[in-house]
């Protein structure tokens, strides 16, 4: 028996619903595969613990999180208490940084029983790799005079380092998918980080012979995520970009609330957190209709990434039966709660296996 130590952080607004269903799923599916268990340990910290604490996170937080295989987390942010730059930066940036995920997996495709915005959405799936530790996200730069004179710098950092870890992940996702990568590109407006963000492309590149490369810039990949996603594969992107992306690609299978992500420290020295795309969507929550499959899917992506990939593709079938079967909850146009989804996934994993 295989046993994962599991931090969850629901953290706010619909994370408190969609955490714990997703929860019960993944229990039932450690049960059906017979030699995992998730020993789960759960933390308030949220915007509420900042209200309380005036910390969103405990000083000690990041050594606690550091001790634990996995983190499995919901979303973060509650503007009408904490601004979101505190928020934000207070809990998940900061552990994204600290523990050192430095690649962001963003998986986006057509899923059975799903009705895409798209009005001839030909199969897509695609996977966006998202540099996740620097690039346009940074500390760096500050404000100075008020008024008319008022000055404002914010520098992007990008280092060969971390350019280049993305860039390999991109190219090893490649080799197990369909051998193409695509890299967001901005050399011809950025004129700095985007032509050196080219060049080590192209030389990583070199080590892939097999893998069809294609460099496009920003904006024009994004229309193409519009036009033609079927022709997308790997997509590598700064941390700017592959956010704008990522939002692009949620919202072309559907609806934000299915679209997961995964914070992965590749060296596996530190815990990957697993996290929906999607926020705490204040204006639904406590209404009981959250969508919870961007939370479940989110599960698979970490069956996947602890070797399970045969659970994590029995998790999105259940998925994609619930959607079949018009199981949908409100986002998705159905009546469904978040309570009615999770119960038919179980009763579908129950039933199969
Ligand atoms: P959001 O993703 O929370 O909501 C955007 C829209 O999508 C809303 O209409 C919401 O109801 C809907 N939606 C989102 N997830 C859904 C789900 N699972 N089921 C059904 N509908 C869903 O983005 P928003 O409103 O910009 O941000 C709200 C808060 O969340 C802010 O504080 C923001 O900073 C934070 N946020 C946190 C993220 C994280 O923790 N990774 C990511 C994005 C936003
Ligand atoms: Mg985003």
């Amino acid at each position: 028996m295989e046993k994962y130590a599991i931090a969850a952080i629901p953290g706010d607004g619909i994370g408190n619903e969609v955490v714990p269903a997703a929860m019960r799923i993944l229990d039932v599916v450690a049960e059906i595969h017979g030699g995992i268990q998730w020993e789960w340990t759960s933390f308030p910290w949220s915007c509420q613990y900042y209200l309380q604490h005036g910390m969103m996170m405990p000083s000690e937080g990041i050594d606690i999180l550091r001790s634990f295989d996995q983190i499995f987390l919901g979303a973060v942010g509650m503007p009408n208490l904490v601004p979101d730059h505190i928020s934000l930066w207070g809990l998940l940036i900061r552990i994204r940084r600290e523990l050192e995920q430095s690649i962001n997996l963003r998986p986006a495709r057509l899923l059975k029983g799903l009705r895409s915005p798209l009005l001839h959405p030909a199969d897509f799936d695609l996977v966006v790799i998202r540099e996740n530790s620097e690039g346009e996200y940074t500390e760096i730069g500050g404000r100075m005079k008020k008024g008319e004179d008022e000055i404002v710098v914010q520098n992007a950092v990008f280092t060969r380092k971390a350019t280049e870890r993305a860039m390999r992940y991109a190219f090893e996702q490649a080799k197990k998918r369909r051998n193409q990568v695509t890299s967001a590109t901005k050399s011809n407006g950025i004129s700095h980080s985007m032509p050196f963000w080219d060049e080590v492309f192209r030389e990583v590149s070199t080590d892939y012979p097999q893998v069809t490369t294609s460099s496009q810039h920003i904006d024009a990949l994004t229309a193409f995520l519009i036009t033609r996603p079927h022709d997308l594969d790997v997509i590598v992107a700064s941390n700017l970009f592959g956010d704008i992306l990522t939002d692009v690609g949620a919202a072309i299978m559907g609806s934000i609330g299915i679209a997961p992500a995964a914070n992965l420290n590749v060296d596996r020295k530190y815990p990957s957190m697993f996290e929906p795309v999607h926020g705490s969507a204040p204006d639904i929550a406590g209404q009981g209709i959250a969508n919870p499959l961007g939370q479940i899917w989110t599960g698979k992506l970490m069956l996947d990434f602890l070797g399970y990939e045969e659970m994590g593709t029995l998790l999105l079938e259940a998925i994609e039966f619930t959607l079949q079967s018009g199981i949908k909850t409100p986002d998705l146009h159905g009546k469904a709660t978040t309570e009615e989804v999770t119960t038919a996934i179980i009763e579908y994993l129950q039933k199969t296996c």
